[in-house]
C-alpha cells in the first residue's frame, strides 16, 4: 500500500501524512526535507542557487541536515523552491525516494511529484490545498512558534512566489495527480482535516477491495 500526499506550501500535507501513517503503521517519508537538507547545505557553503552544478553537489550528504532547526526557515524554504527546478537535483535525490516507495510493506509520501513521478501507480493519492491566506496564515503562525520572524505580506508574497515556481517548471511540476482526491483543508481544523484524510483513504481501499 503506497498512499501519495501532494499539494502546496503549507497546506497541511505533511501533518496529514505523518497522521495516515500512523495510522496505518506505514514508513513515512517528507521529500521536501531532502530538497530543503541540499538547500540547507548550499546556504550554508555561500553556493550560488543559480548554479545548477552547485546545487547538484549540494545533494550529497545531506543526511546530517534533515533533522536541522534551519531546515524550515524562510531562506531555506526559497533556495528550495529554486534548485528543485533543476533536472539534475531532481535526478538526484530520486532513486531514494523511489525505494522508500517501493519498500514491501508499503509507505506513505508527501511532496509535489509523489502522485504524478515518484509513485504514480500509489494506491491512493490526496492533493490536500488550501487558500493562500490561510496557507500564510498557517506559516506565519509556524515560524513564530519556532522563535523564527514572520511577517504576514512577506511570507504571503513568497509562498505565492514558490508556488509559482513549483506549478511553473518544466520538471516535475507540483500538479493534481491523475486520479487523486482533493482535500481541501481551508476551513478545517488539524482533527478535522486529519480525519477527513484517513476516511477518504478509507473509502479508496475498500473500492479497490470491492472490485477484486
Ligand atoms: O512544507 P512546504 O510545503 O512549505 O515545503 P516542502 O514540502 O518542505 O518543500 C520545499 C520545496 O521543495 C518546495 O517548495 C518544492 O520546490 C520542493 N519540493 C519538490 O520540488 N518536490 C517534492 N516532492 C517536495 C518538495
Ligand atoms: O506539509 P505542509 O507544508 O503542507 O503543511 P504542514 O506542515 O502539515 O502544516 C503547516 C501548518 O499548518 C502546521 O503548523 C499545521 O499544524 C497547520 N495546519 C492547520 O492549522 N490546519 C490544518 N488543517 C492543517 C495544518
Amino acid at each position: 500500500m503506497v498512499i501519495a500526499v501532494d499539494g502546496p506550501a503549507a497546506s497541511g500535507k505533511g501533518t496529514i501524512a505523518r497522521a495516515i501513517a500512523a495510522h496505518f503503521q506505514l514508513p513515512h517519508m517528507d521529500t521536501g526535507a531532502l530538497y530543503r537538507a541540499a538547500a540547507l547545505n548550499l546556504w550554508r557553503w555561500g553556493g550560488d542557487p543559480n548554479s545548477e552544478f552547485e546545487a547538484v553537489r549540494a545533494c550529497e550528504d545531506i543526511g546530517s541536515n534533515l533533522e536541522d532547526p534551519e531546515l524550515r526557515s524562510e531562506p531555506v524554504s526559497r533556495i528550495a523552491s529554486k534548485i528543485s527546478a533543476y533536472p539534475a537535483v531532481r535526478e538526484a535525490l530520486l532513486e531514494r525516494q523511489k525505494a522508500f516507495a517501493a519498500q514491501p510493506g508499503g509507505a506513505v509520501l508527501d511532496g509535489r511529484d509523489i502522485g504524478t513521478v515518484i509513485a504514480p501507480d500509489a494506491t491512493a493519492k490526496l492533493f490536500v490545498t488550501a487558500t493562500e491566506e490561510v496557507r500564510a496564515q498557517r506559516r506565519v503562525r509556524e515560524l513564530l512558534a519556532r522563535g523564527m520572524p514572520a511577517h504576514f505580506d512577506e511570507v504571503l508574497c513568497d509562498l505565492k512566489a514558490r508556488d509559482a515556481r513549483d506549478t511553473n517548471r518544466d520538471s516535475a511540476p507540483l500538479a493534481q495527480a491523475p486520479g487523486s482526491i482533493v482535500l481541501d483543508t481551508s476551513n478545517l481544523s488539524v482533527e478535522e482535516a486529519v480525519a477527513q484524510a484517513i476516511a477518504l483513504v478509507r473509502a479508496r481501499l475498500e473500492r479497490l477491495e470491492e472490485r477484486n
